[in-house]
């Protein structure tokens, strides 16, 4: 074995690596400390962020390098820091996103490119984003691609887009991001590009390319991935006492480890190769030895003999994927190419690539094995007859892969060795049939929430068959069947259907009998959700599978058919293979976007598509978060012990388990609120709410304690062994639902002013009606905001009593309060301070308010500064999130599709608080109206229940508004048979009824575009065209389905009055302090080029560039107070609003001084005006507080879209085809900003429409409280065509610089998506048969759709052949 250089192992007693170039020992560590955890506290490194610790988002992604002594090269390749050893990175080098450029070295290309492709928002995602594509970058220069032309990579622009499937964003809508990483793809069209800083429309190609910052691969490749010092060169082997960490080299040293007096006397031991699967099953047990199984030669071969490949289990699953293309590259068998080829392509849908870069086959397979994990490679080993061999306590064996999944599960100390694939075996026997070319085939399928992003599957299934094409059709010899990961302990055969199947000829009834037998093997556990679905999916599969075989007899096989059952089938398998080339299949994950925009020059630099504030240093990871403010001496660090249970008497909170916990100091409970304090852990206009369950817990995930410890993982190491003691005797059943609550009237109360107003007469509008429809039902569950970073805060305790919390809030001002109530403390003792916010959404008002308060409450009782950074789980458990609903309505409406009146009774589900939950119905309905009912009328209940506070996220209650207007009018149209469009224009307001509807904020009769807007929209997206092509498509498809929708939103915003500071320094640089707080929106950049146009009106030289000397800086409440709340699409026009009046007052301050001197000296420059104003002692400092006039304070937004999505009947996977937008931005401040803030809140609606559930169990706890249950839109979900158009409607005197809100409203447009999926279905069940009306769930997922399509969509369809028969 090849060890080092020179040959020789080198056992290391210390663990040295390199990051970024700089050389780190490691004396002492305990072996469980991730890789991230020591960047972040232990370096200068911050640009690895911490987003969910589980593999889940790829926000802490770094580049690992080392070098192959064996191969004499480096390897660098990403991973998740959240989830490496420290110790198992031993003499490797390390690259993070300030390693690849910074502001001291200059950026990176990427860097700029991110930043000038308007790629970072919120910037919490962006430097793994930058890791991801590095490495993409850095690979394909290894690549055999042909050699790129100057300035581009090798990489294709499909690479390019699955270079970052797997991380999450969730500010961008992913498209600009797609575009930054495409910029460098030799085979790119830059005319594809997105809106961009770098060239400008009608530039010419090679303008276009040269105006890119430069790349070229040799001087943009980082040094830190060649590892040259011989240090890093040899093969480092860790294998010492002091870090618990071994790494045996053979097999017999791994023997003698696992059978030594230590672990025989019961020492706690773990094998670990790239400790993924850490990331499910997040291991708190401490162990006393780590054995690390990389180095043992077996482990980590490939060994090709007659009989197949042998894999070692430590082969990293992206080493197995490129051994498998090159062998079926290299080999000569079509059965084997097809049989490698599907495996591999089948593995690259496994997690991400910077998990597949660490994650073990072997480590797959024992997890699924011993821990019932749904794997993927199990059900592909099993289907291909793996065998595997095992070192144990009896020696070395070799079994055959299916009895290694039944037998008991393995013991902690027994090791899997390697993975035997065999070469595919075809039979040989010409049997009586006449049997012609045997074939071996082997196909895969899965079907996950998100195809490539990451997603577990509902399902899995290999089929390996050995058949061919005779006289009578197709045969099958042989057949092994497996499924998995649908709630069963591991993957398993369906041997009932694989007997069945064995020498038949394929027909309809064998088909037939054969989905029959396959739903009575596929049988998923109790417990397990969408069991139906699950089962359906194996039909489909098997379907799809059977078929296909048929359709590849001609083709593949070779033979002819005489069978008329087979020549049934083989043209099923035509209506299936021509849909088949599904959408997702094709070479690139997107396929075009425009953005269309007009640069408005009337307030110069307002208007221009600047890139956003600090990009650049968002991707380099240099921009400073909460979390990345190092920590002050002897700080502490907290996180919340929440109820597990809804309505419990809490006795105390002990640590039961043994060993205690380690590092905690104290646990802080209601009880240590200083006398003249109160309990408040947040505030807003309603009213405070609690921070502590006082004696009773009042939901689930209430808190309990804020347990604070030494380090962040040992604080949340104790809250999740806290146990807590409790009784419910003498206490009610908590209300879980709106029906118990409406039962026991328990409801919120909104204030009379902000109830919303009914219109017209709705007896006298039902007395009109044709017809009616009444008591429909619709329900609605919630949204979690999942921003990247988690509620975070730090409480430094100062002198004289005083307090200074950074907080990543929306809300400085009332965390302000809420704090000094907590603490009974004076205001003028508290200070806060926010810079940047990793993505707020609604999500980082009271929530935020309640970790900051107990910080501080903390920091004020132990007097050492306190801080807490939530882990996902508890972040997901405790934020509430949107309100759900349940909406029961009657509408009539006229034969034409006219409606008449609407009434609804809406229960809304606000949790134990009041929080913001008055607003709901007001927004609700004012979205609502959006359509002319003719007269509206409601009964709006807020439901007091025990769950979670209900609060704030991305358009609340709008969307729920919007969603429910599309439910009538579809409702309606499918009543009456008619197109839902022509329902929809129907009911579109007039401009007197838009007054009638909104006598508040209608503005002028020219300000109302949404008719416009739908003719502009009809006409971009070829709209009548394409229904007619969907509705051909859908004639001649079976299988896959279309629908289209067209969707207006009206929505209404209201303006806060708002702060503003504007101070000028001596050398002419400025520096803004505003009220509202920059979380991604483009706040900052918006205020700075308004500030910029305000004060060039002073008419002097050396102005041009003035928007360069503007720096915007962090909240502070006591430097700017009343602050007020950044929500509601309006913070940044009202920020600017403030700015510009405080600019006002220095324009008329310097105004007389510039004419001064002009006529002294003919010119004066910025620099001499600001020099002289400061001798002369002219106030260079001004504030203003910005009160909208009652004709600014509420307006309304317009916006269409139109979508189109196919279905997948089989499996209820929907692909959206398409999107166009057009919105109503007035006089854009800043297209770029406005346009990632429209496609960003379109791609966070469909993940309401589509993809995400928010889960409680029975006692509203929680449940999808991970990255593994919760799925936001990645790449691969957003439409593949992305058309937005920002409709410029000139002039508004109303608004501020003529500008319109963009930050929230486009979000509900994604309702068309919604709606045009639903449109989908109608055409697959009228195709089955099945009624035209139904309601569509939200979000519509695949069991969802799936279920409305018909589960037994397969079966009825073989009915219907065998009865043409
Ligand atoms: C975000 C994410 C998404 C994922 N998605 C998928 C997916 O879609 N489909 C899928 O199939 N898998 C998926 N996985 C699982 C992934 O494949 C496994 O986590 C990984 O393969 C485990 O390998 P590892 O080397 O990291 O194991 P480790 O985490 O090091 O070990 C896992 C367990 O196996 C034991 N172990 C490891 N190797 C051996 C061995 N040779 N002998 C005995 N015991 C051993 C360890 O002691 C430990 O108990 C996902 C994982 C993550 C983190
Ligand atoms: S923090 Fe590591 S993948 Fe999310
Ligand atoms: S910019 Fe991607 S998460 Fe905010």
């Amino acid at each position: 074995m090849e060890l080092a250089e020179n040959g020789a192992p080198i056992i290391a007693g210390l663990l040295v690596f390199e990051v970024n170039g700089e050389r780190f020992e490691v004396p002492e560590i305990d072996p469980s400390t991730t890789l991230l955890e020591f960047l972040r506290t232990k370096t200068r490194f911050r640009s690895v962020k911490l987003g969910c610790g589980e593999g889940g988002c790829g926000a802490c992604v770094v580049l690992l390098s080392k070098y192959d002594p064996k191969l004499k090269r480096t390897e660098s390749f990403t991973v998740s820091s959240c989830l490496t050893l420290l110790c198992s990175i031993n003499g490797c080098s390390v690259t993070t996103s300030e390693g690849l450029g910074n502001i001291k070295d200059g950026f990176h290309p990427i860097h700029l490119r991110f930043a000038g492709f308007h790629a970072s928002q919120c910037g919490f995602c962006t430097p793994g984003m930058c890791m991801s594509l590095f490495s993409a970058l850095a690979n394909s220069e290894k690549s055999d691609h042909l050699q790129a032309p100057p300035g581009f990579s090798k990489l294709t622009i499909s690479e390019a887009e699955r270079a970052i499937s797997g991380n999450l964003c969730r500010c961008t809508g992913y498209r600009p991001i797609a575009d930054a990483c495409k910029s460098f793809a030799a085979d790119v069209d830059l005319e594809d590009l997105g809106t961009n800083t770098f060239w400008r429309r009608g530039d010419a190609k090679g303008i276009r390319a040269s105006k890119l910052p430069t790349y070229n691969p040799i001087d943009h490749a980082c040094s830190y991935t060649d590892v040259t010092k011989s240090e890093l060169k040899s093969k480092r082997i860790l294998n010492f006492e002091q870090y618990s960490w071994h790494t045996p080299l053979t097999i017999d040293e791994l023997q003698s480890l696992l059978c030594s007096d230590m672990v025989r006397n019961g020492a706690m031991i773990k094998l670990v190769v790239g400790n993924t699967g850490d990331g499910y099953y997040k291991d708190a047990k401490k162990y006393d030895k780590y054995v690390d199984l990389r180095s043992i030669p077996e482990l980590s071969m490939v060994r090709r003999d007659e009989q197949g490949i042998e894999f070692g289990a430590a082969l990293p699953i992206s080493k197995v994927i490129l051994y498998l293309k090159l062998e079926s590259k290299t080999n000569t068998s079509s059965d084997r190419k097809v049989l490698f080829t599907r495996i591999a392509e089948h593995m690259e849908k496994i997690a991400s690539i910077f998990i597949r870069n660490s994650a073990s086959i072997g480590g797959n397979l024992v997890m699924a094995q011993r821990k019932h994990f749904p794997s993927d490679i199990a059900t592909l080993l099993l289907a291909v007859d793996s065998s595997v061999s095992i070192l144990s306590g009896h020696g070395q064996e070799k079994i055959s892969f299916e009895e290694f999944l039944y037998r008991s599960p393995l013991d902690p100390k027994d090791v899997l060795l390697t993975v035997h694939i065999p070469f595919p075996k075809s039979s040989e026997v010409q049997n009586s049939v006449g049997q012609q070319h045997p074939r071996v085939l082997l196909e895969s399928y899965r079907a996950a929430p998100r195809p490539l992003g990451n997603s577990l599957p509902y399902l899995n299934a290999a089929f390996l068959v050995d058949a061919c094409c005779n006289e009578s059709g197709v045969l099958v010899n042989r057949v092994r069947l497996a499924f998995g990961a649908y709630g069963t302990k591991h993957a398993s055969r369906a041997t009932n259907v694989e007997e069945y199947l064995a020498g038949k000829v394929l027909s309809v009834e064998v088909l037939d009998k054969a989905v029959k037998l396959v739903k009575e093997a596929i049988v998923p556990e109790d417990g397990t959700s969408y069991p139906a679905y699950r089962k359906s999916l194996a039909v489909s599969f098997l379907f799809s599978f059977l078929t296909n075989l048929i359709n590849d007899c001609s083709d593949v096989i070779g033979g002819s058919k005489n069978d008329p059952n087979g020549k049934l089938l083989e043209n099923a398998a035509k209506v299936y293979d021509k849909i088949m080339p599904s959408p997702i299949k094709g070479p690139t994950l997107l396929s075009s976007a425009k953005q269309i925009m007009e640069t408005n020059r009337d307030y110069n630099p307002v208007g221009e598509p600047m890139p956003k504030f600090g990009a650049p240093i968002q991707a380099s990871g240099e921009a400073v978060y909460v979390d990345d403010i190092p920590s002050p001496p002897n700080c502490l660090h907290g996180t919340l012990i929440c109820s597990s249970k809804p309505l419990v008497r809490v006795k105390g909170i002990s640590f039961k388990s043994k060993p205690e916990p380690t590092g905690v100091v104290d646990i802080i409970t209601a009880n240590d609120i200083p006398k003249g304090g109160e309990n408040v852990g947040g505030m807003a206009h309603f009213g405070s709410e609690p921070l502590f369950a006082d004696e009773v817990t009042r939901f689930a995930g209430d808190f309990i304690g804020f347990v604070t410890a030494d380090t962040q993982k040992h604080a949340n190491l104790a809250a999740r062994m806290a146990s807590v003691d409790y009784d419910t005797e003498g206490l009610d059943p908590p209300i879980l639902t709106v029906e118990e609550a409406v039962e026991r009237s328990s409801f919120l109360e909104a204030p009379s002013f902000m109830l919303p107003s009914m219109v017209g007469d709705f007896s006298n509008g039902m007395a009109n009606a044709d017809h009616k429809i009444l008591s429909a039902e619709i329900k609605l569950g919630s949204q979690y905001c999942f921003y990247m970073e988690t509620q975070t805060a730090l409480a430094i305790p100062d002198e004289d009593n005083t307090m200074v919390v950074y907080s990543s809030v929306q809300w400085p001002e009332f965390l302000h309060r809420s704090i000094a109530k907590c603490l009974g403390i004076p205001e003028h003792n508290v200070r806060v301070i926010t810079r940047r916010i990793g993505g707020g959404f609604g999500g980082k008002l009271l929530r935020a308010m309640t970790v900051a308060t107990a910080c501080a409450l903390a920091a004020h009782k132990l007097r050492r500064p306190v801080r807490c950074y939530l882990d996902r789980k508890t972040d997901m458990i405790i934020a509430g999130g949107r309100h759900p609903m349940k909406i029961k309505y009657d509408v009539g409406f006229k034969s034409d599709g006219k409606i008449t009146a609407l009434h609804l009774d809406i229960l809304i589900n606000a949790g134990i608080t009041v929080d913001i939950s008055p607003f709901i119905p007001f927004t609700m309905v004012a979205a609502l109206k959006k359509y002319n009912w003719g007269a509206l009328s409601f009964n709006i209940k807020l439901c007091k229940t025990n769950h979670s506070s209900k609060s704030a996220v991305r358009a609340p209650g709008d969307v729920q508004g919007t969603y429910v207007a599309e439910v009538v009018i579809e409702h309606v149209a499918s009543f009456l048979s008619l197109d839902v469009d022509s329902v929809r224009n129907i009911n579109l307001h007039t401009y007197e009824s838009l007054s009638f509807f909104y006598p508040h904020s209608s503005g002028d009769p020219v300000e109302y575009t949404l008719p416009l807007i739908l003719d502009k929209i009809a006409e971009s997206s070829s709209y009548t065209e394409r229904v007619a092509r969907v509705e051909l498509f859908n004639k001649s498809n079976f299988w896959h389905k279309r629908g289209i929708s067209r969707v207006p939103i009206v929505y209404q915003v209201s303006v806060n009055a708002t702060p503003g500071k504007v101070s000028i320094l001596w050398d002419g640089s400025i520096v803004v302090e505003v009220g509202g707080t920059e979380m991604g929106q483009g706040l900052w950049t918006k205020v700075r080029q308004t500030t910029a146009y305000t004060l060039t009106s002073i008419q002097c030289d050396g102005m041009d560039d003035l928007v360069e000397k503007v720096r915007v800086v962090q909240s502070d409440t006591l430097s700017i107070v009343q602050g007020g709340v950044t929500s509601g699409s309006t913070t940044s026009e009202s920020s600017c609003a403030a700015v510009r009046l405080s600019c006002n007052i220095l324009v008329e301050r310097l105004v007389p001084l510039v004419k001064e001197l002009q006529e002294k000296t003919g010119s004066v420059t910025w620099d001499d005006l600001i020099l002289q104003a400061q001798n002369r002692s002219i106030n260079l400092a001004a504030h203003a507080y910005y009160v909208p006039e009652s004709s600014s304070s509420e307006y309304l937004n317009y916006g269409a879209a139109v979508s189109e999505v196919e279905v997948n009947v089989l499996t209820g996977q929907t692909t959206i085809l398409r999107t166009d937008i057009v919105y109503d931005c007035g006089k854009s401040m800043n297209p770029a900003v406005d346009m990632g803030q429209i496609e960003g809140a379109f791609v966070q609606g469909i993940g309401f429409f589509m993809l995400e559930e928010y889960l409680d169990n029975s006692e509203g706890l929680t449940i999808t409280d991970s990255t593994w249950t919760y799925k936001i839109p990645t790449l691969d979900t957003i439409p593949k065509q992305f058309n937005v158009e920002l409709l410029n409607s000139g002039h508004h005197k109303d608004r501020v610089l003529s500008s319109k809100a963009c930050g929230e409203p486009p979000l509900v447009l994604a309702v068309s998506v919604h709606c045009a999926t639903r449109a989908a279905i109608c055409s697959a069940r009228k195709q089955s048969n099945i009624p035209s009306t139904f309601l569509l769930d939200v979000p519509a997922t695949m069991p969802v759709v799936k279920q409305l399509c018909g589960l037994d969509t397969v079966e009825k369809y073989l009915q219907s052949l065998s009865s043409s028969s």
